[in-house]
């Protein structure tokens, strides 16, 4: 079974084809990312407007050289898949609308796919995880737990009350002037630097829940850094090396926490799989190594490339849903909200601040 996947929620316009067989097993045939940094790196941050114009441009060709690559015709897909939300409203048009132009054209069957869902099913693909797991989901716009019961059952069961865990990395990364995206940069400062120079806060550690809280500490940065100021190469690097110690410790505390909720009292174990941007950064990932085996937990990351946004994880959750015969109608909406657990209240308000909570 072959599906076509389109990603064009934020600033990376992608387009993939994935297989899945009969035993659940997937295949990967193409796998094409366009980023536009470039295009957005002078904001400091992604300018909707500008992305929405940029995937308009550049989609045909990724969804071309995405069929091409993988040696297929449209008569070959079983369905063509898209992201529906969370997201950009203008991006998601994009990309919706082509998936479906592109469905209707073909007469294949439409999949809406939730962006998250997508990132939450990822390790089924890469490392064939079975149901039920603990997700960690850490990008630019999400911070979350959630128990993956089955395709379309998610709970969750921990989430930020204030801004998401990429998001802090590029904020800080920003005041730092290293640039956007912040995480990569303020990763490889951090190499160099003393995470012990500057005592920062560690938001939440110790409390029940397995909740988040970065706006604090990203205070106490730029506290921090404007206090040290002007700022040496080396001061850099230690801000960088005591902001990801905060971090790793936070997330770490809190991934303790949610291994409880997930078992729920009951037999020790399971599998944590961490995915979205942030899932890219080593020292988080080593802190989340030893959480999980200290509590009987296999750690699942997926390689960097798929743990942030990409086309192969949109055609492998519309798979894994054209497998249980879930398909949309071409009335499916584009959706700048779309939580993955219904059921869970809102931590904060409306606005982007609770769109990405
Ligand atoms: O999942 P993603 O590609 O896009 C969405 O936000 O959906 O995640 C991008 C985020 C950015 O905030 C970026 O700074 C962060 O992931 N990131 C990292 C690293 N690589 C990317 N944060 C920390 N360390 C990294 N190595
Ligand atoms: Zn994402």
């Amino acid at each position: 079974m072959l599906v076509l996947g389109i990603e064009t929620s934020c600033d990376e316009t992608a387009a993939a084809v994935v297989e899945r067989a009969a035993d659940g097993s997937g295949r990967i045939l193409s796998d094409v990312v366009l980023s536009q940094i470039d295009d957005h790196a002078a904001y400091g941050g992604v300018v909707p407007e500008i992305a929405a114009r940029a995937h308009v441009e550049a989609l045909d060709g990724v969804v071309a050289r995405a069929l091409a690559d993988a040696g297929v015709g449209f008569d070959d897909l079983a369905a063509v898949a898209g992201t529906a939300g969370p997201g950009l409203i203008g991006g998601l048009l994009v990309g919706l609308t082509t998936a479906k132009a592109l469905a209707l054209a073909a007469g294949k069957p439409l999949i809406a796919v939730n962006h998250l869902e997508a990132h939450a099913l990822t390790a089924r693909l890469t490392d064939r995880v079975a149901f039920p797991y603990l997700l960690l989901l850490v990008s630019g716009g999400h911070t979350q737990f959630v128990a993956v019961d089955d395709v379309g059952r998610y709970r969750r069961l921990g989430t930020t009350v204030d801004d998401a865990l990429g998001e802090a990395f590029d904020k800080v990364a920003k005041l730092l002037g290293l640039g956007y995206p912040g995480g990569p940069a303020v990763e490889r400062m951090a190499l160099a630097g003393d995470p012990a120079r500057f005592a920062l806060p560690r938001p939440l550690i110790g409390r029940p829940g397995a909740d988040f809280s970065f706006s604090g500490l990203k205070t106490a940065a730029r506290l921090a850094a404007e206090e040290a100021a002007p700022l040496s190469d080396t001061d850099v690097a230690d801000l960088c090396a005591s902001f990801q110690a905060a971090v790793t410790d936070t997330v770490a505390d809190r991934a303790a926490r949610a291994m409880d909720i997930f078992v729920d009292g009951g037999e020790r174990g399971g599998v944590l799989v961490v995915a979205g941007g942030v899932a890219a950064n080593k020292a988080l990932a080593a802190a989340l190594k030893t959480v999980a085996d200290d509590k009987g937990f296999r750690l699942v990351v997926p390689p960097a490339k798929l743990c942030s946004d990409n086309g192969v994880m949109v055609a492998w959750a519309g798979a894994e849903r054209l497998a249980r015969g879930r398909t949309d109608d071409f009335t499916a909406p584009a959706r700048p909200r779309w939580p993955l657990d219904p059921e869970a209240a809102a931590r904060v308000g409306g606005g982007a601040r609770g769109q990405r909570a």
